[in-house]
């Protein structure tokens, strides 16, 4: 199993998700943050406001999935993100090493 982290930018949210449960992805983590990558002395815009402080809004995506999908998984979120302006976002790959589904004690590829 593989533990994909992406940032994203807020508006991109529902169209990654849809992107995400075409190809078979069925439960993701979904989060709220704030980060700055390499421009992180400069301004990004944000809904039309340039934010001058190093910290912008983003969405974090934690999915686990089947080793043998994360390639496809990497590849879908990098396209459906994709704007070509800066701060599009970042994707890393992880091993994951145990899963459980709580309600039924599944493991590993069945408690996804
Ligand atoms: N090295 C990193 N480690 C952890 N999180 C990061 C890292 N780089 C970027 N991020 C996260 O990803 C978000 C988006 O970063 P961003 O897309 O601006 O990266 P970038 O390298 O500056 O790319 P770009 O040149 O397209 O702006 C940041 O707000 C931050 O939350
Ligand atoms: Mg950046």
């Amino acid at each position: 199993m593989k533990l994909i982290i992406a940032t994203i930018k807020p508006f991109k949210l529902e169209e990654v998700r849809e992107a995400l449960t075409s190809i078979g992805v069925r439960g993701m983590m979904v989060t709220e943050i704030k980060g700055f990558g390499s421009q992180s002395g400069h301004t990004e815009i944000y809904r039309g406001a340039e934010y001058a402080v190093n910290f912008v809004p983003k969405i974090k995506l934690e999915i686990v999935v089947a080793a043998s999908m994360a390639d496809q998984v990497v590849e879908t979120i990098a396209k459906t993100a994709k704007t070509g302006k800066i701060g599009d976002g970042k994707v890393f790959v992880l091993d994951v090493g145990q899963a459980i589904r709580v309600r039924t004690g599944e493991t590993d590829a069945d408690a996804l």
